[in-house]
């Protein structure tokens, strides 16, 4: 097993190094845009230009590197993950994809070598969607798929993805330049922490990620009455947060009723928000996940046929805005045949998985073939700053990269 501790270490160290970018004292959340992602796309970019990379950054935010290959190479390989994070996140979800396909790319140039391809590393600035409600904003926009209709979302503060797009440095008439040309492309490559326990249950470092789920983000509004939490009797009441209880329980059963549906309620946001006034807005999150995605599909039928009838009851309204949807993905089979020969290669069993968790990967989908390697997660902890992986387990998907590497250039070469 090869397996370069020193890189490992530098990848881990990288990993602390961004994680002390934060918008929050105490715990790490860094948002599309934030002040944060500006000093990590700066720190990042400092890092791909001293691995001999030229870099620029897009007009989403996304920092872009690019490893030129060999005189006369035509294709380009994509390496990435994303830098965004979710609110109190874990260090590794996003950053770990990045920084290790860092440290191939500076492994090559401390090598002198360059491969018969390009390799093109993507630092995504919003895959988790914490911002705006929508996911993949940076990996859409590569990919082609970004729809410029969703500008007009707003944050907390009501500011819009076109303003923070501004503010961010890019101008969203220009996204669509933004999309990579997908003739010279050899595919997508995204390394990940698995954000499951089932390798560290099997005792395995890393697995081969066949599939990811789909999932629907919806936001749902209850609209009652505010009213004086003292004088309106109970029977006279039009509250938005008793709507909205009842809808989050049906919305947990219909999860556990259903085979392999994870159904999460996840942000409430109660309007006016007093003690003594009764709840006259609700504005929550969902987030309907599962592989067949006709499943998923009936299942957020079902909940908004619910959130209808309770809300008839209660004689209250509700609006019901779908923010996204992604289908369910398949890796492709040839790419990921070769990622799992170097797993075999560096003395490890293929152990396949599908993703419950979203990816850039789903949408680079519609650009280029992908594959995805996952990295075992202590305890399966995700989306949480006991999030973990150890170094020992980080050289070894280093030294499986680099050998996906090596063995994609002897295939490209002809050998
Ligand atoms: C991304 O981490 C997601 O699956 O929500
Ligand atoms: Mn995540
Ligand atoms: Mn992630």
């Amino acid at each position: 097993m090869l397996a370069d501790h020193e890189a490992a270490l530098s990848v881990m160290q990288r990993i602390e190094e961004l994680a002390r970018c934060s918008e929050e004292a105490d715990r790490l959340t860094r948002r599309y845009g934030s002040l944060a992602m500006r000093r990590v796309n700066a720190l990042v970019a400092t890092w791909m230009r001293g691995a001999g990379m030229s870099v620029w950054q897009d007009h989403i935010g996304n920092l872009r590197g690019r490893y030129a290959g060999s005189v006369g190479a035509t294709r380009t390989l994509l390496l990435g993950s994303h830098l965004d994070t979710v609110r109190d996140a874990g260090k590794y979800d996003g950053p770990l994809g990045v920084l290790l396909a860092l440290q191939a790319i500076e492994h090559m140039q401390c090598a002198s070598q360059r491969l018969p391809f390009a390799v093109e590393l993507l630092a995504f600035a919003d895959e988790e969607g914490l911002r705006f409600g929508s996911t993949y904003l940076g990996s859409k926009v590569v990919a082609g798929t970004f729809d410029s209709q969703i500008l007009t979302l707003t944050d907390a503060d009501g500011m819009t993805l076109h303003d923070a797009v501004v503010a961010f440095g890019g101008d969203p008439s220009a996204l669509a330049a933004d999309r990579r040309a997908a003739d010279d492309l050899l595919g997508y490559c995204e390394l990940h922490v698995e954000q499951g326990p089932v390798l560290e249950a099997e005792g395995l470092p890393v697995g081969v990620v066949v599939a990811i789920a789909g999932q629907s983000r919806i936001a749902v509004h209850f609209k009652g009455t505010a009213g004086h939490a003292g004088t309106v009797p109970m029977t006279l009441r039009q509250d938005a947060v008793c709507a909205a209880a009842e809808f989050v329980l049906a919305v947990e059963q219909l999860g556990r009723q259903t085979e392999g549906l994870v159904a999460t309620v996840g942000q409430m946001v109660v309007d006016p928000g007093a003690s003594n006034v009764i709840p006259g807005h609700v504005h929550l999150s969902l987030d309907v996940r599962h592989q067949q995605d006709d499943v998923r599909e009936d299942a957020c039928r079902q909940l908004q046929q619910i959130a209808a009838e309770l809300c008839t009851e209660r004689g209250i309204a509700f609006e019901w805005q779908l923010l996204q949807m992604s289908s369910s993905v398949a890796c492709d089979q040839q790419l990921t045949e070769e990622l799992a020969q170097a797993v075999v290669a560096q003395g490890y069993p293929v152990r396949k998985l599908v993703s419950g968790a979203g990816h850039d990967a789903v949408a680079l989908a519609d650009l280029t073939r992908i594959a995805m390697l996952f990295v075992r997660c202590k305890a399966g902890i995700s989306h949480h700053p006991a999030e973990s992986v150890t170094t020992e387990d980080v050289g070894v998907a280093l030294a499986i990269l680099h050998t996906f590497l090596q063995q994609l250039a002897l295939t490209q070469a002809g050998l």
